[in-house]
């Protein structure tokens, strides 16, 4: 498995739980110091590292086919600001570099070959959006750009998910860099993410708030008909 966004808070979580379960581990960073992580007995995590900067998404996507699940989780969140940057780097960051992955991924998956194929598990792309999707974050450039991303992800899963099993992340308030005052610690937040997921769930929802618990899927719902009375494949 691959995960953007590798040396921030939840893409170590997800590393090290998804070492425990076996799987050979990519972390794809946009940092050039080389990510160290440990498992709980201490000894050294095996991954390898691929740097990419956004903007380099093709690049990126050569190295990846040899990976089944690909974790778009890499973000940031520019709060109080509000320029004509910070917003062209909000979208390219949040939104339109994991839409570019998602079409690449997608796209190389469906062009394997039956032989290709053969013998390997069904494609999968998680993208991590956020309760913010829906709600408000206090921070209108992380949330229009979250939105977009959301929004995106629901127009083009109709296509995509023919190539590719999808999964939406939807993820309340946890402790990072990008949010020290979140509520949850990413431990849990890791564990829920892999447990709901190996319960079959494509919308994976992990927050205190229990009103997204409803609205999410009712608002999945609704865009689902939406795009798919109004738009053609
Ligand atoms: N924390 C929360 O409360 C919360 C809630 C809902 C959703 N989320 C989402 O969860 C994901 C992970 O966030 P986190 O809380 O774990 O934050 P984090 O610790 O800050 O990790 C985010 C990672 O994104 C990567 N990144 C940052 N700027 C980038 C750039 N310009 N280009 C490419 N990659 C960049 C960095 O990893 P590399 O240096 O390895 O590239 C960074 O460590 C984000 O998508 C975030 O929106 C967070």
């Amino acid at each position: 498995m691959a995960v953007t966004g590798a040396s921030g808070a939840l893409g170590r979580a997800l590393l090290q739980r998804w070492h425990q379960r076996g799987a050979s581990l990519i972390a794809i960073t946009h940092s050039t110091v080389p990510l160290q992580l440990h498992d709980r007995a201490g000894a050294p995590i095996p991954l390898q590292q691929l740097t990419w900067q956004v903007g380099q998404e093709q690049v990126l996507l050569a190295e990846l086919d040899a990976v089944d699940v690909l974790v778009l989780n890499h973000g940031i969140n520019l709060q109080q600001e509000r320029s004509a940057e910070a917003a062209a780097q909000s979208l390219e960051v949040n939104a339109l570099s994991s839409w570019r992955l998602l079409e690449g991924f997608a796209a190389r998956v469906a062009g394997r070959s039956e032989a290709e194929r053969t013998g390997r598990p069904r494609s999968e792309v998680w993208i991590n959006t956020s309760e913010a999707e829906i709600e408000p974050a206090f921070s209108p450039l992380y949330e229009i750009s979250k939105r977009l991303l959301g929004q995106l992800l629901s127009l083009r899963s109709l296509d995509l998910a023919r190539a590719v099993r999808i999964r939406r992340l939807v993820l309340g308030p946890f402790r990072s860099t990008l949010n020290p005052v979140g509520l949850m610690p990413v431990g849990f937040v890791a564990d829920q993410v892999l447990l709901q997921a190996s319960l079959g769930c494509n919308l994976i929802v992990v927050t205190p708030n229990p009103l997204i618990y409803v609205l999410m899927p009712l608002t999945t719902l609704g865009r689902w008909l939406y795009n798919t009375l109004l738009t053609r494949a």
